[in-house]
Order: C-alpha cells, then structure tokens, then sequence
C-alpha cells in the first residue's frame, strides 16, 4: 500500500449537506460521467440503512464509497454500489483504506458480507479486491447494466463479476493482517497450467490462446494492464478481450471453479487471475 507519509488520509461519513453534494462532483471527475448519482439519493440512502464514507486528503475530498442493505432470498449482506478515488490519488491506498472503514462499519451493523459488481478486466481494481482485500468471485454477469454511457465503461458490454468479500473469513483476516500485499506471478507455483494467455501486439498485448479443457486444481486467466489504454487505441482489441475471457470465465465458473487471488508480473505489466476449484467456501 503506498499512502504517501506526508499526505493526511481521513475516512469519514459526511459531516454536512454539502459534503454529500461534493460526491457529485467527485463521480464526474472519477467516471467523467454527465449523470452522477444525486445527492439527494445518497443523502436517502445513507439516513435509511446504507452507508457513504468519503475519504479526505489534507481535507481536500478525493474519494467515497456508496452501499446498502441487500437480500438474496433470505441471505442479509451490504452491497457496495460505488467506490472511487480522483485521478490524482490513485494507487495511494485511498480506496484500500474507504474498503477497510466500510469493513468496520458494516460488522458493527451486524453483517458479514460485502458484495460488489465490477468490471473483470479492470486489472486495477482486481488488485485491490482480490489481491488486496481477499474477495472472492463465484458469478460472471454478462452486461449486467447493459450500456453505460461513461468515460470508463462506454463502448462495450458491462460484463461483472460480483465480487463477494466475508469479512471475518481467514482469508480475509490474513489479507488484513499482511497490509494487503497482493501476489507477483513468481508467488504462483509455475506449473499452474494457463486457461488463457496474451501475446505482444505491436504496443499492448491481445488476448491469444484460449484453453476451456483444463482439469487442475488452479488455473491461471491472463487479463489486460490496461484496458482502458487498448480501448482507446483500438476498440476491436478491447472486444476481443472482453469475448475471449467471458468465454474462460463462463466456462470455468459454471464446472464450479471459483476466483480466488490476483497476481501481477509488475515488471511486463501482466496481470492474472487466479481460479481454484476449491468448494469449502467456509474456509474462504
Ligand atoms: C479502483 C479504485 C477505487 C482503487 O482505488 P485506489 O486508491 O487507486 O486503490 P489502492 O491504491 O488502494 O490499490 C490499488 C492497487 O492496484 C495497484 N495497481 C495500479 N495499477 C494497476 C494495474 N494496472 N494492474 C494491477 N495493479 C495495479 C496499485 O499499485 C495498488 O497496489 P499496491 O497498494 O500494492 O501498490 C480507483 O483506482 C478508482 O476510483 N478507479 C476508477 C473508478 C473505478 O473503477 N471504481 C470502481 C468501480 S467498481
């Protein structure tokens, strides 16, 4: 985690209206989004059950996360719909320490469990939920929200893992106990066999080879450093990866493997997914 020692990181529940409203302003320069969630909604939403938590840098706000009360059947657990940090604060720890408080409020509400929706190509945030936070994926949702029309998402299909986190597993706990270290590729055992695997492409990297055949305990699913770079540079690229690892996800996902970790080849700027067919989830 690299919070900048001379930088002053507050987490907090707003402490007046008109921090609510600065949220607006934080999702158009997070998203660069024209339509953020109102104040008026989150205002409702946090009097009534939920929870917003912004982060202050040197009192100046540079970061929020956003969630609820839900329900599945009769299974109670707090779902996360927005966390973001400005541009400028990125990589620093911020969203760590927004996911960290939220942690502490929601045991003290009595649940166990967060869930979250994002994208699986989002090599970043995969870092900091799995890699970092210990959260798990069970479920890939192809264009959970069909299409939306911000910075970061416009141009192709929402696809989502729901990312569930259980806040007093032992795998969260040592994720917590360690600062939220999260794994280099030479933490991996190398014979971990490649569901999918990229291959260098001119300046970025394209999706290549595709096994949907694999047995092993775990396996390993390669996604891009940066989709948002290869989106912008060539947008059939960015589909291609969206389609090949569906494809992987899907398949594994449905024979009962599960998402478990996230590894980085820091140097070569790769970025792997790591599925396990464990299925003891109480030891997850
Ligand atoms: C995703 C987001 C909330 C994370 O917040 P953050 O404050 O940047 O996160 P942190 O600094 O705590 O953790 C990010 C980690 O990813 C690492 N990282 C950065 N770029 C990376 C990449 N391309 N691939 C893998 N890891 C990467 C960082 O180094 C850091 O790890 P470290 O602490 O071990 O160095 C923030 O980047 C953001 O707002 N992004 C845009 C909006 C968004 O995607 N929101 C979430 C929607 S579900």
């Amino acid at each position: 985690m690299r919070v900048e020692s001379k930088m002053v990181v507050e987490v907090r529940q707003p402490a007046s209206l008109p921090e609510f409203y600065q949220c607006e302003e934080l999702q158009r320069r997070i998203w660069g989004t024209e339509n953020p969630v109102p104040a008026h909604i989150l205002i409702a939403g946090h009097r009534n059950g939920g929870l917003l938590l912004m982060a202050f840098e040197d009192g100046r706000p540079v970061g929020f996360c956003f969630g609820f009360t839900g329900r599945d059947g009769d299974a109670a657990y707090f779902y996360n719909h927005m966390l973001g940090v400005v541009p400028e604060a990125q990589n620093r720890g911020v969203g760590y320490l927004l996911k960290l408080k939220q942690r502490e409020h929601v045991l003290n509400a009595g649940f166990n469990l967060i869930k979250w929706t994002y994208d699986p190509l989002q090599s970043r945030n995969a870092a900091l939920y799995l890699g970092k936070l210990g959260a798990i994926c069970k479920k890939y949702a192809v264009n959970y929200y069909g299409e939306i029309r911000d910075a970061l998402n416009a141009e192709y299909e929402s696809d989502r893992f729901i990312a569930e986190w259980w806040l007093n597993s032992p795998r969260v706990l040592r994720r917590i106990k360690n600062g939220g270290k999260h794994l280099e590729l030479s933490d991996v055992d190398s014979r971990v066999p490649h569901a999918l695997e990229s291959r260098v492409d001119g300046c970025v990297r394209r999706a290549a080879k595709v096994r949907l055949d694999l047995e092993s305990e775990r396996l390993l699913v390669e996604i891009p450093w940066d989709i948002g770079f290869i989106k912008q540079l060539n947008l059939k690229l960015a589909i291609d990866w969206r389609n090949k690892t569906r494809a992987v996800f899907h398949e594994y996902l449905s024979r009962g493997y599960m998402v478990i970790d996230f590894a980085v080849q820091e140097d070569e700027k790769r970025s792997f997914y790591i599925l396990s067919k464990e299925t003891d989830t109480s030891s997850t």
